[in-house]
């Protein structure tokens, strides 16, 4: 009989976590949502309800804004940037201290096998806010050689200051919950901002857990407040709320696009992370095996839930049929099942609804005649489980390689001998331009290609390399701006520029 998460240990804290109906964080205290309504917790690989929370409201995303705005004006800003590295630093050793916990709740909020889940946290959710602690006493303005109104060079100063935008809305997805509550509240506190904090209704453990974290650390009350909600209601009020200045959203390309309609009211700051459709592009020379291993996880890693995945494999024709062998022979043998079993490779999608979106579209890749190689179906059992698949077709006029499946549906095509303008041109034929990479042992060939490609990110001999120095995000409808990095405390920070004159201008 295999694992089921019932029958599979978690530690006593998680289950007693697990017990409570969840409130809001609020001004650093947990309140009562003003709503009344809660929502069910669902283990994705059991289909049962695992806890509870309370669901925001308009009401209660304001108060949040009241208390992000106090912080912000208040005790916040008396705290400079040594003890705000000293609070950051604080923060992540308490999230690398709380792993078992927090990879716990994070495989039974989301789904993904349990050593990708410790990732998550360790490899990626605390190293994210530890990089983002070493920029507090590094964020600086600049002094510039001007003559205004004519007065001579020396005689005046101008220098710039960069400021904290204010109190910020963070609109996260649930597709690696954890790690983009950290990639959202690093930069925020980095910079000396408040945040009000809405994770996706679906997965707020982690995020929930976290705010525990964030008291103990010592972060003062009301710079992170955690409004758990649905996106229409909870989501809406933060991107249209006139006191908040700046809203980071990850998620779908439709809510993106609605976010920016509910800034305009006042402007705020936007910076979206948006759908992907990734090509991998493999030439003759590569290194098959590395290709095969490469391929699986771009397109499989989280269960193909990745704004990131390679999920258009475009491979040279010579090596094509080898390539499909191998990574359908790979894809096949997957271990599919709940993230607590240390075997699993592959767990369950997130929800009921996703796994019909994802199988909907291998139902049109069949009816529009693409080739089924492996995989397609679902499994016959508790969970959201479906098989990682692999379609090819000779042309990209299929519904599978234009749209954002969200799940493990790889749609693979091969290329002839052409320039590499050409093979480019078809790679990049998406709407989406967020990440991308290209395979050969010809560094020149490699490089070109690179540069050729039209997304945020192209990684060469590997895909989607993540690390919190390199710049991340989208061109096309893959989003605006760049998160990750020294780029990502941009959107964070408004420039003042003053100007002093030690003379009178001549006119
Ligand atoms: P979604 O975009 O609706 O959800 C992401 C977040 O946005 C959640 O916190 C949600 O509550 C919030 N949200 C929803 N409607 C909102 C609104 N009107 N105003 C403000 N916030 C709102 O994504 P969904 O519906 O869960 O998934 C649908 C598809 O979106 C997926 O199949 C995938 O293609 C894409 N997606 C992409 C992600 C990425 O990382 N780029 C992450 C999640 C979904
Ligand atoms: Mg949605």
């Amino acid at each position: 009989m295999s694992a089921t998460a019932e029958t599979l240990a978690i530690s006593t804290e998680t289950r007693e976590f697990l017990s409570r109906t969840h409130k809001l964080f609020i001004n650093g205290q947990w309140v009562d949502a003003t709503s009344g309504e809660t929502l069910g917790i669902i283990d994705p690989a059991t289909e049962a309800q695992i806890s509870e929370i309370q669901l925001a409201s308009t009401d209660d995303v304001d108060k949040a804004v009241i208390a992000a705005q106090a912080a912000f004006k208040g005790e916040w800003s008396k705290i400079n940037s040594h003890q705000r590295t000293k609070l950051m630093l604080k923060l992540a050793d308490l999230i690398d201290e709380n792993i078992q916990t927090l990879a716990e709740l994070e495989v039974l909020d989301n789904g993904l096998p349990m050593m990708l889940a410790e990732y998550t946290i360790s490899g990626y959710a605390s190293d994210f806010i530890r990089y983002y602690a070493g920029w507090c006493t590094k964020i600086h303005g600049d002094t510039i050689p001007v003559s205004p109104a004519g007065v001579a060079n020396g005689e005046s100063l101008t220098y710039t200051r960069r400021e904290p935008v204010g109190v910020v809305g963070a609109i996260i997805p649930w597709n690696a919950p954890i790690a983009m509550l950290a990639l959202k509240l690093a930069p925020a506190l980095a910079t000396g901002c408040t945040m009000v904090i809405k994770p996706a209704e679906i997965t707020p453990l982690t995020a929930l857990k976290v705010m525990e974290l964030v008291k103990e650390a010592g972060i003062p009350d009301g710079v992170v407040n955690l409004v758990p909600g649905y996106g229409e209601v909870a989501g809406a009020a933060i991107s249209s709320h006139p006191d908040i200045k700046k809203v980071s959203f990850t998620g779908s390309t439709a809510v993106g696009q609605k976010i920016v309609e509910a800034a305009l009211g006042n402007l705020k700051k936007v910076s979206l992370e948006l759908g992907g459709k990734s090509p991998v592009v493999v030439f003759p020379d590569a290194d098959i095996e590395a290709v095969t291993m490469g391929a699986i996880r771009a397109a499989f890693f989280l269960q193909g839930q990745n704004c990131m995945a390679g999920t258009r494999l475009f491979v040279h024709q010579d090596i094509f049929d080898q390539v499909i062998q191998n990574v359908a022979g790979v894809a096949s043998q997957m271990k599919i099942g709940p993230g607590l079993d240390p075997s699993s490779q592959l767990g369950p999608l997130i929800s009921a609804d996703q796994r019909s979106r994802v199988m909907s579209y291998v139902q049109a890749g069949k009816d529009e005649g693409a080739e089924l190689i492996c995989g397609g179906n679902q499994l016959d059992r508790k969970g959201f489980f479906m098989e990682p698949t692999l379609f090819t077709h000779a042309h990209q006029d299929v519904k599978i390689a234009r749209e954002e499946i969200f799940g493990p549906v790889l749609f693979a095509q091969p290329f002839g001998d052409s320039d590499l303008e050409t093979i480019a041109a078809e790679a990049n034929k998406s709407i989406y331009g967020l990440s991308g990479s290209v395979w050969t042992k010809d560094i020149a060939v490699g490089l070109k290609m690179a540069s050729l490609i039209d997304s945020g990110q192209v990684s060469v001999n590997c895909h989607a390399a993540v690390d919190p120095a390199i710049p991340f995000g989208g061109n096309k409808m893959s989003g605006w701006g760049r998160e990750f990095g020294q780029e990502g405390l941009e959107p964070y920070l408004k420039t003042k520029a003053t100007t002093v004159l030690f003379s009178q201008p001549p006119f």
